[in-house]
C-alpha cells in the first residue's frame, strides 16, 4: 500500500516472514557503525521505524542523509538479534545504497533525547523536531482524531459548511487580530474568535445540523493550553433542548477517544452549583477526592472571631500531607488565598496522638475540635485548610488550593469526563454601570425556570449554557440561544445595552432572526486540548505542527516581522515608534 516507484517496503514494515525477498527502502540515516574492517551497518529510517543494512564500509553517508538502499531480507545473527525493535530479527545484505541527498548535521538528535532541547530550538528547526518519533506519533493521532470527528458528525446528519475568515468584529470576549481593508483604508476586518454568529444563521437559514473543524484566532496571552490559533470541533442544530446538543458532541467525543485507543464510558453531569460547592471550580477535576466540606454548622456558635458571622465556613482535608507542608509553604498558600480575596487562610495539622496543632488551634474549643476533625475525617498525619467568606470566595479559593495540593498531570488517567450544565446567567455587576455581567455572550438563552427573576434577582437566573470538563480541563462549552427577539432585546436592556447600540453593534446578526429564526443551540470543543490530553502531552504545542511560542513567536518562520513600507501606504497605516 506505501510502496512507491521508489521503495517497496517502509523502513518499519520487514519481520522475519520476508526473510529472503529483495526489498528496496528509502529513508534518513539514522546512524552508521563500522562492523570490522570492510562492513558497516547503517539504520534507516522513515516514520515508520528503522532498518539494519549491512552496507560497504566504503559508503561515506552520515546522519540524515536521504537514501535508498536496496538488498536482501536476511535473519540476523543471532548475537545481533534485537527484541526491542519491531525489526530486530532481521537486517539487509548485500546491499546497494544510493544517496537521494546530503543534509547537514542536524542542530539536535533525532531521538527522544531531543525532548531535553530547549524548546525555542526544536521550534526553529520543527521540521527535523517533528522527524522524531514523539511528534510523529502526535501528529498521525490527532490526524486520527480529526477523521473520527468527521465521520462521527456526518453519521449524525451534520453538515459541513465553512464560514469566512474575514469577519467584523464580534461580542465574544477575547481580544481579536484584525486584518486592515486596503479598499477601504481606515476600516478593518477581524478574524473569527469562532464561528459563532456564522452558525447561528446557518440554523436561520435552514442547515438543520451545521459542523466544522474551525480554526480560530484570539489575541489572548498564551498558556500551556492556549494558542492564538486553534481548533475548534464547531457545531448547531436545530429544534433541540440541550439533551440533544449534549447526546450529539457526547457520541464526537466517545468517538474522538476511541480513535486514540480509550473509552471514556459515560459522560457524566452536575451542575455549576454542584461543582462549585463541592470542587471549588467551574471545571472541576474529579479524579482526586479532596472534597470541599461544609463546616458552616460546625462553628456556628464559635468564638473565634475569623469565623464568627461568616456567610459560609467550607474546608478541605489534605490527607497525609502535614509533613510536606511546612511553614514557608503554608505562608505561601496563606497569601496566594488573600490574593484571590479571602481574609486569610487557617491551617490545622493533625499531631500523631490526634491534637490539632495551628497557631489558631487555641482559639477554638474542644468540642468544636472534635467536630471539625469528625467532619472531615480527620487521621493523624493531615493537614486541615479552613476558608469563612462569602460562599463564591470560599469555594474558589478551596478550589484552587485542592487543585493546587492534589491535581495529577492533566493526561494522567483515568480520564473523566463530565457535563457541567446550568451556569449562572450573569457572573457579576458591573462597578461603573450596575448592570450585571453576562457570563457567556450575550445570546446565551436563560433558563426557562428562571425567566421570571431576568429583572427582579437577575444573579439568581441560570441559563441554559453548558462546559464539557475532562481532567480538570475546560474542553468545549455551549449554549442553547435565543431566538426570539422580544427576549433578546429584553436581554439587551438588562444589560444595558440600547436598541441603537444593539442594531450597531450586531443588527447584521440581530434583523435575520425577524425572519422566522428556529430554536437552536450548539457548541465548541477545542479539538487541540483534546487531542494533548488524549496524547498524553500536557502543553498542546506538542500536538501542534508549527505552534507559537509562549511570547507569541514562531522561531522558524520569525512571524511576526514587519513589512515594506509600500505594504504600509497602500493600507493607509503609519506606525509609531515603540513605546519607550
Ligand atoms: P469558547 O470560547 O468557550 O466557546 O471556546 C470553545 C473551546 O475552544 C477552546 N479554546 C482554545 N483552545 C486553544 N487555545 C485558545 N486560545 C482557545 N480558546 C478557546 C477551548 C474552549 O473550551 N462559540 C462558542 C461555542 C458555542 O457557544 O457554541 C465558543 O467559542 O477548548
Ligand atoms: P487574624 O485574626 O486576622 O490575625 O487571623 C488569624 C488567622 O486566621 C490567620 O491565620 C488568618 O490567615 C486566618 N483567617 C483570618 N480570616 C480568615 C477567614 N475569613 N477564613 C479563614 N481564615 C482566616
Amino acid at each position: 500500500m506505501t510502496s512507491t516507484s521508489m521503495r517497496t517496503h517502509q523502513c518499519g514494515e520487514l519481520r522475519p516472514e520476508h526473510i529472503g525477498q529483495q526489498v528496496t527502502l528509502t529513508g534518513w540515516v539514522a546512524t552508521r557503525r563500522e562492523h570490522g574492517e570492510k562492513l558497516a551497518f547503517i539504520d534507516v529510517r522513515d516514520h515508520t521505524g528503522v532498518t539494519q543494512a549491512v552496507v560497504d564500509n566504503t559508503v561515506d553517508v552520515r546522519s540524515e542523509y536521504v537514501v535508498r538502499v536496496t538488498g536482501t531480507v536476511a535473519a540476523r545473527p543471532t548475537e545481533n538479534l534485537n527484541e526491542k525493535l519491531a525489526t530486530g530479527g532481521i537486517e539487509l545484505q548485500d546491499c546497494t545504497v544510493d544517496i537521494l541527498n546530503v543534509a547537514e548535521a542536524p542542530p539536535f538528535p533525532v531521538s527522544e533525547r531531543a525532548d531535553q532541547v530547549a524548546e525555542n530550538t526544536r521550534l526553529q528547526y520543527r521540521f527535523i523536531d517533528i522527524r522524531r518519533e514523539r511528534m510523529q506519533r502526535n501528529l498521525r493521532l490527532r490526524a486520527a482524531i480529526n477523521s473520527a470527528i468527521r465521520t462521527s458528525m456526518e453519521d449524525q446528519g451534520f453538515v459541513e459548511v465553512e464560514t469566512p475568515m474575514l469577519v467584523p468584529s464580534t461580542p465574544e470576549g477575547a481580544r481579536e487580530f484584525i486584518v486592515p481593508s486596503r479598499q477601504q483604508p481606515g476600516s478593518f476586518y477581524a478574524l473569527p474568535q469562532s464561528p459563532q454568529l456564522f452558525k447561528q444563521l446557518l440554523m436561520v437559514a435552514g442547515i438543520d445540523r451545521y459542523y466544522q473543524i474551525a480554526r480560530c484566532l484570539r489575541d489572548e496571552d498564551l498558556r500551556a493550553d492556549r494558542q492564538y490559533e486553534f481548533m475548534q470541533l464547531d457545531a448547531e442544530m436545530s429544534f433541540v433542548d440541550q439533551l440533544d446538543v449534549h447526546e450529539a458532541i457526547g457520541a464526537c467525543v466517545v468517538a474522538a477517544a476511541k480513535a486514540a485507543g480509550q473509552d471514556p464510558g459515560e459522560i457524566i453531569k452536575i451542575t455549576w452549583h454542584e461543582a462549585m460547592n463541592r470542587f471549588g471550580s467551574d471545571k472541576p477535576d474529579l479524579r482526586f477526592g479532596m472534597e470541599l466540606t461544609e463546616l458552616t454548622d460546625v462553628f456556628a456558635a464559635t468564638e473565634f472571631k475569623a469565623f464568627a458571622g461568616a456567610a459560609t465556613i467550607k474546608g478541605i482535608n489534605a490527607a497525609g500531607k502535614a509533613d510536606d507542608y511546612g511553614r514557608n509553604k503554608l505562608d505561601g498558600m496563606t497569601d496566594k488565598a488573600k490574593k484571590m480575596g479571602a481574609k486569610g487562610l487557617v491551617w490545622l495539622k493533625v499531631a500523631a496522638d490526634g491534637t490539632l496543632e495551628s497557631p489558631v488551634a487555641k482559639f477554638l474549643g474542644e468540642a468544636e475540635q472534635a467536630a471539625l476533625k469528625s467532619a472531615l475525617s480527620a487521621q493523624p498525619g493531615d493537614l486541615l485548610l479552613i476558608v469563612a467568606d462569602e460562599w463564591a470566595t470560599t469555594c474558589e479559593v478551596l478550589g484552587t488550593l485542592r487543585n493546587d495540593i492534589g491535581r495529577p498531570p492533566v493526561y494522567e488517567g483515568p480520564y473523566r469526563y463530565l457535563w457541567v450544565i446550568d451556569f449562572p446567567m450573569f457572573v457579576g455587576v458591573d462597578a461603573v454601570s450596575g448592570h450585571p455581567i453576562p457570563a457567556h455572550h450575550p445570546f446565551t438563552r436563560p433558563h426557562p425556570d428562571d425567566l421570571h427573576l431576568l429583572e427582579t434577582d437577575p444573579m439568581n437566573v441560570r441559563s441554559q449554557a453548558y462546559d464539557l470538563v475532562l481532567n480538570g480541563w475546560e474542553l468545549g462549552s455551549g449554549s442553547i440561544r435565543i431566538h426570539e427577539h422580544e427576549l433578546q432585546a429584553r436581554i439587551f436592556t438588562i444589560l444595558g445595552i440600547s436598541d441603537e447600540e444593539a442594531q450597531k453593534k450586531f443588527g447584521f446578526f440581530l434583523n435575520p432572526f425577524r425572519y422566522g429564526a428556529p430554536p437552536h443551540g450548539g457548541f465548541a470543543f477545542g479539538i487541540d486540548r483534546l487531542v494533548a490530553v488524549l496524547a498524553g502531552e500536557e502543553n498542546i504545542r506538542e500536538i501542534i505542527a508549527f505552534p507559537k511560542t509562549q511570547s507569541g513567536m514562531d522561531p522558524m518562520t520569525n512571524a511576526p516581522t514587519p513589512v515594506v513600507q509600500k505594504q504600509l501606504d497602500e493600507l493607509g497605516i503609519r506606525v509609531l515608534p515603540p513605546k519607550a
